[in-house]
């Protein structure tokens, strides 16, 4: 994590790859932004260097753009030895980790983030893959990246909502597993903007240290790797029961408000302290207010809860402390209807 850290990667992966074919997998934005720019300090320093790009969203984190990937790639000539490069968001991440994975049975491959979210979550433990109609991320694999590099000068380009998603993951992270960073979060949170560059190189270090401790304990999401989950659960639920329209860090945001109000009833919370979480997402411009749910059985089919049979629960990671987490909270329907209520 560097700032500035872009104008020297060609160098960095020149050095590193000396001799392979690199592939350049990125977005339609971030193509324009950065990908000619970083193809072309790799082609004049004397790489063998070819850049790919999709249409930049969500939309296209689906089989067909993963498909036309492998046949740009394979037409390119790619080898087991080549190395691709993902260069973008979340949704660059996780499909050119994918294609990785799988071209040629799996060739290494390298991050380089360019949204907030991507620099401080998804770059890091080697989730990878794809979208299917029948939901988010359902096709995929592990597969770590050789190498990530951030450079938070890189945000400066970034749209401030796409800024204010990222965040959200910096307080989950915080939150979850560190209650003297989630204090520095909180004393700085006025200053933090896109521009402030050294208060976020220093952020995502700290985020992105937390989670690679974690996933270097439980790389396959077996165990301990599930506390990253908090915030999800809920959030997850608002994020599908309206449509997608509320963006996954605004629905993390009110997910961690809602379950941190069920950890209050459940008598692990303390209620200053869900106040303390409540302001800090607040000072961060994150929506804090539960909005009335318009779809509230696609709320509690995605919870996997039937509303009717009180007797069901959900397993939640929640909050005791600022700090800590509980994994496997099993949580009455019941109470998860009324700490949405209050
Ligand atoms: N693999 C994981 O562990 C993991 C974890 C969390 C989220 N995710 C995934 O990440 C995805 C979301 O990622 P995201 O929020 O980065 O979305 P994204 O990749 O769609 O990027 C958001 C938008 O910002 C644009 N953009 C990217 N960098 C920019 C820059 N520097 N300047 C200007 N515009 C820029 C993109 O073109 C896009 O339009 C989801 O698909 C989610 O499932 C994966
Ligand atoms: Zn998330």
């Amino acid at each position: 994590v560097r700032q500035d850290l872009f104008h020297q990667l060609h160098d960095v992966v020149l050095r590193g790859w000396k001799g392979r074919k690199l592939f350049i997998i990125t977005d339609s934005n971030v193509r324009r932004l950065y990908g000619s720019r970083l193809l072309q300090a790799l082609s004049s320093a004397g790489g063998d260097a070819c850049l790919l790009d999709f249409l930049a969203g969500e939309k296209s984190k689906n089989a067909s753009t993963f498909l036309s990937l492998h046949s740009a790639l394979l037409g390119l000539g790619i080898r087991r030895d080549s190395l691709i490069i993902a260069l973008g968001g979340g949704v660059v991440g996780d499909v050119a980790g994918f294609v990785a994975a799988t071209v040629l049975r799996g060739v290494p491959f390298i991050q380089i983030p360019t949204t907030l979210l991507a620099q401080v979550d998804s770059s890091v433990g080697g989730k990878v893959g794809i979208d299917h109609q029948f939901g988010k991320n359902l096709i995929g694999a592990f597969h770590q990246p050789a190498a990530v590099y951030v450079d938070p000068s890189i945000l400066k380009t970034l749209p401030s909502a796409e800024f204010r998603n990222g965040l959200a993951e910096v307080v989950k992270i915080a939150a979850a597993l560190d209650a003297r960073f989630f204090r520095e979060i909180e004393r700085e949170a006025h200053v933090i903007t896109l521009h402030s560059t050294s208060t976020l190189t220093r952020l995502i270090s700290r985020s992105v240290g937390l989670k690679a401790a974690v996933v270097g304990k439980d790389e396959f999401d077996t165990g301990l790797r599930k506390v990253l989950n908090l915030g999800h659960t809920l959030g997850h639920a608002f994020e599908t029961a309206s449509g997608y329209e509320i963006q996954h860090g605004m629905a993390v945001a009110l997910g961690l408000v809602a379950e941190s109000r069920i950890a209050v009833a459940m008598g692990l919370l303390q209620r200053h302290e869900y106040h303390r979480l409540v302001q800090a997402l607040a000072a961060l411009k994150l929506p804090t207010k539960i909005p009335r749910l318009k779809n509230a059985a696609k709320f509690f089919a995605a919870l996997g809860v039937d509303k009717k049979t009180e007797a069901r629960v959900t397993k939640f990671v929640l909050l005791k402390g600022i700090g800590h987490t509980v994994i496997g909270v099993e949580v009455p329907a019941s109470v998860i209807i009324e700490s949405l209520r209050s």
